[in-house]
């Protein structure tokens, strides 16, 4: 994959207004309280180890061991996997389409990205914030909180995921058809 000299993003919009964002901003620190206001944990972490094509989980979770180690020890976090999709994937399609609708977890959602990027949707009362999370991303979405997230239309990511039960991560879906609504990632 190549190096990305992107930015994290921002957007808040109200829930019935998806053509107006009321806040845009790239400012990490703004990013951070924003969000910690309702609960999401984001903060910035070192990611700058080179991985190979075609590396495999193993393989990203040693290049980013020491960071993984202080996440499960701070975090009671209990087990970690990777998602990576390189672009041309041939299941990206469908896997795009699987989190593209507004859903819940009775866990938390954890994602360090450590390779390209995408956008999470949080619906949290009257709003929704768009975060477009790139390289060293880290953001924590409590369990219980509404979102959708979107890879792109040919997404290039990989991120690590950090669980306290995998078993709870089942997406239930809120029937709700907001997450059509608003700018997808590249919009
Ligand atoms: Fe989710």
């Amino acid at each position: 994959m190549t190096a990305t000299t992107a930015t994290t993003f921002m957007r808040i919009f109200r829930d019935d207004r998806p053509q107006e964002a009321v806040l845009e901003t790239s400012d990490g620190d703004i990013i951070a309280s924003e969000l910690d206001e309702i609960g999401v944990r984001f903060e910035r972490w070192d990611a700058d180890a080179e991985l190979p094509a075609g590396a495999d989980q193993a393989t990203v979770i040693e290049a980013y061991r020491s960071s993984v180690d202080k996440l499960m020890s701070e975090c009671s976090y209990t087990s970690v996997d990777v998602i990576r999709l390189e672009r041309g994937a041939p299941n990206a399609g469908a896997l795009r389409t699987k989190f593209l609708d507004e859903h819940q977890h009775g866990e938390d959602e954890v994602r360090f990205f450590v390779e390209g990027r995408g956008a999470f949707y949080l619906h949290v009362g009257p709003r929704v914030y768009q975060v477009i999370c790139v390289r060293g991303d880290l953001i924590g979405v409590p369990a219980g909180t509404k979102h959708w997230f979107d890879m792109g239309p040919d997404p290039e990511f990989t991120a690590v995921r950090l669980f306290i039960n995998p078993d709870g991560w089942v997406a239930k879906f809120t029937g709700d058809t907001i997450a059509s609504q608003f700018p997808k990632l590249d919009s």
